[in-house]
């Protein structure tokens, strides 16, 4: 998500901490901001620029900007389009305390409401905003001792470094849930929310822990808890170059992403679930509350990955909303004859808001006086903009071409919607508490899941020289046999096919042979006996068969060639899991075939062409 960069020291140049700051600009970006503090006038000053880094450079040329300590960041929107106003550092009231935030706060809103009757007056869209005014209410001259009390009143993520003027001999650095690290030697003091930015001057660094309060100097640092008991800290000497540290030590930013997927699904959720009441919030399609009681049909459109998540999302919806759903690529459906009424919504979810055919598809449907829902990942996107009403996905920047965190935390928000339209209609208090819990599960169930990556990559070894595979799936697990199939030809460039198990007698089976490997969705389900059945066709035919199925089931190890287990959830929710093995086993497929998996050939991350 957002990059943060802290200097102190006896350089005062920007350049320093820009440099530092380009080094996290891979993690994406649509603003970036400075702020520093100026010894001459004793006061903080600050610069910020939309887009890329070199416009924030461009705007400080032949500034007279600079100082120590310094705060830099690019941000990665969650809350708020890219405009300069939501760029960081932000402020309190008095330009006293400047501050950078990575991570989402969860109650800003209850926060602003009190600040605001406080007579704080803020100037952004953006939840961070909250904190430099959090801060400024305590600040009696200590800054850290302010941080302390703001952060213990704060829900949500986050990793912040702050400063200021009238405490200005620090930067006070604390995380919760969101990555820090610091670093203190010859040149100085330095924070930053990725390694990366600090390997040109040092690869000594400190990670700092959940509700830790870090205060840097120029020539030391002390770290302590929320309550100020000191707290002792290792130094970690890292043997990555500046590229490993970018992907935070794999290989791969696609091996990343997928290993990050407990934290995206937690960004997902975070302050959307109410347990009690067994409900969802969704504080972006609120204001259409009503409207969306109304609402009888739904169309979900998109376009690859994001298709298919909205395929499971159609069994979501139909079953514990009652909506009946059509799902179509957007491809198709800007060339159809749309047949919209005021109690359709169409649902448009895409991780880049920008693809092409998707936005053709949300144009078609406002150009009816259409309803259009979204479900974005990239804040301040077209197709952000373009729809009446969304829910973010908050999964951060996906780098990888090949769609993986985006996907789960779709899934992920998708079933919240379920949750907040299920409970609008005939959906159960009973029920609703049910699902909610088990959402709340997910980022450990999911954590669970990876630990057999290992396992996947022996898989992968075995299979490794095959130019074929079947994916099958019923019900919820057909999408996630379509997204199977879909990943292992992005990334490995095998020919793979994705099908619905009841069709395989309809044609598919006739390619099965000793050399024709089935990979076979099979959780204990709904459906798992009629799954059973199919895996016995192919065994019957000397088809190689690896199954997904549920921990515990004994019975599938006897019929299936290989299984790869994945915790018990709820039907609903079993793609985020069931998907993850088929993300590993593509990926290491990928790998040892030899192929560029992080841009693999012939593919965009974001196809913004029709
Ligand atoms: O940015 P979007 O979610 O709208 O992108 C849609 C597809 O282009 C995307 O999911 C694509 O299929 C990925 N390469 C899948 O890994």
């Amino acid at each position: 998500m957002c990059g943060i960069v802290g200097y102190i020291g006896n350089n005062k140049d920007i350049a320093l901490g820009l440099e530092a700051l380009k080094r996290l600009e891979y993690r994406g970006y649509d603003s970036a901001g400075i702020a520093a503090y100026d010894e001459a006038t004793g006061t903080i000053v600050f610069a910020k620029a939309v887009g890329k880094i070199e416009n924030l450079e461009r705007k400080l040329a032949g500034s007279s900007i600079g100082g120590s300590p310094i705060l830099l960041h690019t941000r990665w929107a969650t809350h708020g389009e890219a405009t300069e106003e939501n760029a960081h550092p932000h402020a309190d009231c008095k330009g006293n305390i400047f501050l950078v935030h990575n991570g989402i706060i969860e109650n800003y809103a209850q926060l602003k409401q009190k600040l605001a009757e406080r007579g704080h007056t803020f100037a952004s869209e953006t939840d961070t905003e909250v904190l430099p005014h959090l801060i400024e209410h305590f600040f009696r001259g200590n800054l850290e001792e302010a941080v302390r009390k703001a952060l213990s009143l704060v829900k949500g993520s986050y990793a912040v470094a702050v400063i200021a003027k009238e405490d200005p001999g620090k930067i006070v650095a604390a995380r919760l849930s969101s990555p820090l690290v610091l670093s203190v030697n010859g040149s100085g003091g330095f924070v930053a929310s990725d390694p990366a930015a600090l390997l040109a001057h040092s690869n000594k660094v400190v990670f700092l822990d959940d509700e830790e309060v870090a205060v840097v100097r120029q020539d030391g640092f002390s770290v302590s808890d929320l309550k100020n008991n000191l707290k002792e800290k290792e130094v970690t000497e890292l043997e990555w170059s500046l590229e490993e540290a970018q992907k935070g030590g794999y290989e791969h930013f696609m091996l990343k992403e997928i290993m990050e997927q407990p934290e995206s699904i937690a960004n997902a959720l975070r302050g959307r679930l109410l347990l009690e009441e067994g409900k969802a919030r969704l504080g972006g399609v609120e204001h259409l509350r009503e409207k969306l009681r109304q609402v009888k049909r739904m169309n979900i459109l998109a376009m690859g990955t994001a298709l298919y998540a909205g395929r499971v999302g159609e069994y979501m919806l139909e079953e514990y909303a009652g909506i009946p759903c059509e799902v179509d690529s957007a491809s198709e459906f800007r060339y159809r004859k749309p047949v919209l009424d005021e109690h359709t919504a169409s649902l448009f979810v895409s991780q880049s808001g920008e693809t092409a055919d998707t936005l053709a598809a949300l144009k078609e449907v406002k150009d009816k006086g259409g309803l259009a829902l979204g479900i974005v990942n990239a804040v301040g996107s077209s197709i952000a903009r373009g729809t009446d009403a969304g829910v973010y996905n908050h999964a951060g920047s996906e780098i990888g071409v090949a769609s993986t965190k985006a996907f789960t935390s779709q899934l992920t928000v998708l079933a919240l919607l379920a949750l907040f339209l299920g409970r609008q209609r005939d959906l159960s208090l009973v029920i609703g508490q049910c699902i909610a819990k088990e959402l709340s599960r997910l980022p450990e169930l999911v954590a669970k899941t990876l630990e057999s990556a290992p396992q996947v990559e022996e898989m992968a070894k075995k299979y490794k020289g095959k130019e074929n595979f079947l994916y099958i799936g019923r019900k919820y697990s057909y999408p996630i046999a379509m997204e199977g199939a879909l990943k292992l030809k992005e990334i490995s460039y095998i020919h793979a096919e994705g099908y619905g198990a009841g069709e395989m007698k309809h044609g598919p089976i006739a390619l099965i042979d000793e050399n024709f490997p089935t990979v076979a969705l099979c959780p204990s389900d709904s459906v798992y006996e009629k799954m059973v059945s199919s895996v016995q066709e192919i065994k019957a035919r000397r088809g190689p068969v690896i199954a997904i199925a549920t921990e515990g089931n004994k019975e599938i190890g006897q019929l299936a060639d290989d299984v790869l287990y994945i915790p018990k959830t709820l039907e609903m929710l079993t793609p985020v899991l069931s998907v993850i093995p088929l993300q590993l086993f593509a990926y290491y497929m990928g790998v040892l075939r030899g192929h560029n998996v992080d841009m693999p050939r012939n593919l965009a991350k974001s196809v913004t062409v029709e």
